[in-house]
């Protein structure tokens, strides 16, 4: 085990707390939600965990339970936390899914951002039908209506047992007084920097962001403070709503009228069975739940040719790589939003199905690109960046979120006046079908751009229940890698029988079926170069990637949570008593 992942065991599970959150008065009165269900409910677990992206979400995590809030709760107070502490994934100016487990029943909250009313399906294309560069990645024009604040405002509505602004304080704090800018935000702070420089306003926000130093965010401390006062209403109507469609005036698509017509929804999870387990995950619009199901499936169909292999040998690589091509094939053709295109998601999930498509592996040599069609009758690229974080109370409650701005800051644009860091999702629908997105993935017309559809993303926050409680809560960033990265640890987990902190730090490697028999792997862990040299001669190529995934996981066995943070990234585990 690395050195790096020992310490990051210690900090993650022993770290000391520091309240460097304060509440904040404001006066507002308001009800208790109606859903307060854990008052009556025994204890079930020995304490409550979080695994977080930063220590900032940990400590508001804490003060949260502390004041007998409940999972939902917190990770409602996570998600505006880590939009001041983390801002170049943490927002409310995007959007993403959450799984929830609430007194044993499953649930899922689709807050991802759509398209403006006045979107088109060629708006990215020049008079010659090419897709322009940059126009869905960069500036106004990337942006979707964001999502994040409906969807917190549905979530704590439904399931929070704390009153509104109570979760919202330790953000408002955060942006008011500042927290300690560290050097991983320090260098994606830079990077973003340059990315946009000439393009957007970024530095007039962040410019004065600096490691080590407090950074303080008074504009969003404001916008903050107006969602505590007002619930969503603070966001999508009033002076929020008016100064983010001020910024776009002349730039992008978004109006008061989007802001104010934009909706959470709440959908049926996909619910599959494997291994023992129940496995509760993101449907469409996410294309991560389906390929996490028929990952797992077609793994254990193909169990007989996976007997005896080693984990990360040559021979597990092809295979995986194989099962991961047929995935990414269907995910090209058939997923979008279930609003707008009838995603096959029964016949993609059927076990017949995922047995005829595991079948068609060739345990030898790589399947021809060309030769895996989608299975039912192409692939899409997305931002790698996003953040995951996953919660348990006491109660057995459990709370599985990943959302996003897609790249790091997203569009790159703050919305004057507000603090509010604007998402580019826009770049998650094809622009053109059969052209690749920024993941490398390309997207057929299921994923074509339509006023208010949803982009395609690859989310999976995802739930496994055993016997009606919670055995294990995951999820990571890492756009077309999320599902296949959670894969990978929950194999590691289950057939590996790993503990989980070192199933969450074991190498990790990624096939989408585009480019051709091309496997990235990590800096963090590089494959052994024999078992590459061995993959070579079969007719694969390896590409070094820069990042793959941060999970943040938590594992129930028996009574008691163990929660682990990914050492690849910043995050921080904790268990609450
Ligand atoms: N923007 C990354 C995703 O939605 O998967």
């Amino acid at each position: 085990m690395s050195s790096k992942l020992e310490q990051r065991m210690r900090s993650s599970v022993l770290g000391a707390f520091t309240a460097a959150a304060l509440f904040v008065s404001t006066g507002f009165v308001e009800t208790t939600p109606a859903y307060a269900k854990t008052d009556t409910q025994p204890a079930v677990l020995t304490a409550s965990a979080v695994a977080v992206a930063d220590k900032y979400a940990a400590a508001t995590a804490e003060q949260i339970f502390k004041q007998g809030g409940n999972a939902v709760d917190a990770a409602v107070s996570i998600a505006f936390t880590l939009a001041v502490t983390y801002p170049e994934a943490g927002n409310i100016g995007g959007g993403g899914f959450m799984t929830l487990y609430v007194d044993h029943r499953p649930y899922f909250l689709d807050y991802r951002e759509r398209a403006p009313l006045t979107a088109t399906k060629n708006m990215y294309l020049d008079d010659k039908g090419e897709v322009i560069k940059g126009m869905s990645l960069y500036g106004h024009r990337a942006v979707g209506v964001p999502g994040t604040v409906a969807g917190m405002w549905e979530a704590q509505k439904r399931f929070g047992k704390l009153k509104w602004r109570q979760v919202l304080a330790p953000a408002i704090a955060y942006a008011q007084n500042g927290f300690e800018v560290d050097d991983q935000l320090q260098d994606r702070r830079d990077k973003a920097s340059k990315e946009f420089a000439g393009k957007t306003n970024f530095d007039l926000y962040f410019g004065s962001m600096k490691q080590g130093a407090v950074f303080k965010q008074p504009d969003l401390a404001a916008t903050l403070q107006r969602v505590a006062d007002n619930g969503a209403k603070g966001f999508y109507e009033g002076r929020t709503a008016e100064l983010i469609a001020t910024s776009m005036k002349g730039h992008g698509l978004i109006t008061e009228r989007d802001l104010k017509e934009y909706k959470a929804v709440w959908r049926q999870p996909i619910l599959a069975s494997w291994n023992g387990y129940r496995i509760i995950t993101a449907p469409p619009p996410s294309s991560g739940g389906i390929g996490l199901v028929q990952l797992l499936k077609m793994k254990a169909d193909l169990k007989d040719k996976f007997a005896n292999v080693p984990l990360d040998s040559a021979q597990y690589i092809h295979l995986v790589a194989e099962i991961e091509k047929r995935v990414f094939a269907d995910r090209a053709q058939y997923l979008g939003d279930p609003d707008f295109y009838k995603v096959p998601v029964a016949q993609l999930t059927n076990d017949d199905y995922i047995l005829k498509r595991s079948q068609e592996v060739n345990p030898e040599t790589p399947s021809d690109t060309k030769s895996v069609q989608p299975g039912l009758g192409t692939t899409m690229p997305e931002k790698a960046e996003t953040t995951h974080y996953s919660v348990v109370d006491k109660w057995g409650n459990a709370v599985s979120n990943t959302y996003t701005i897609n790249g790091y800051f997203g569009s790159g644009v703050v919305a004057e006046g507000t603090g509010v860091v604007l998402n580019d999702e826009m770049d998650d629908f094809s622009s053109k079908p059969g052209v690749a997105n920024m993941f490398g993935v390309v997207g057929s017309d299921a994923n074509a751009i339509a006023p208010k559809k949803r982009p395609l993303s690859s989310m999976t926050p995802t739930i496994l229940t055993k016997d009606d409680k919670v055995a294990m809560v995951i999820g990571t960033p890492g756009g077309s890698r999320i599902f296949t990265s959670i894969f990978q640890v929950l194999s590691n987990v289950y057939d590996f029988s790993m503990p989980l902190p070192e199933a969450v730090g074991a190498t990790r490697f990624h096939h989408q079926l585009l480019p051709p028999n091309t496997i990235y792997q990590e800096p963090y862990h590089a494959l052994d170069p024999e078992v590459v040299k061995a993959l070579e001669a079969k007719g694969y190529t390896f590409t070094m990637q820069g990042f793959n995934g941060d999970i943040q996981a938590i594992r129930i066995d028996g009574d008691t949570p163990e929660p682990m943070s990914d050492p690849r990234g910043r995050g921080v585990s904790r268990v609450i008593q």
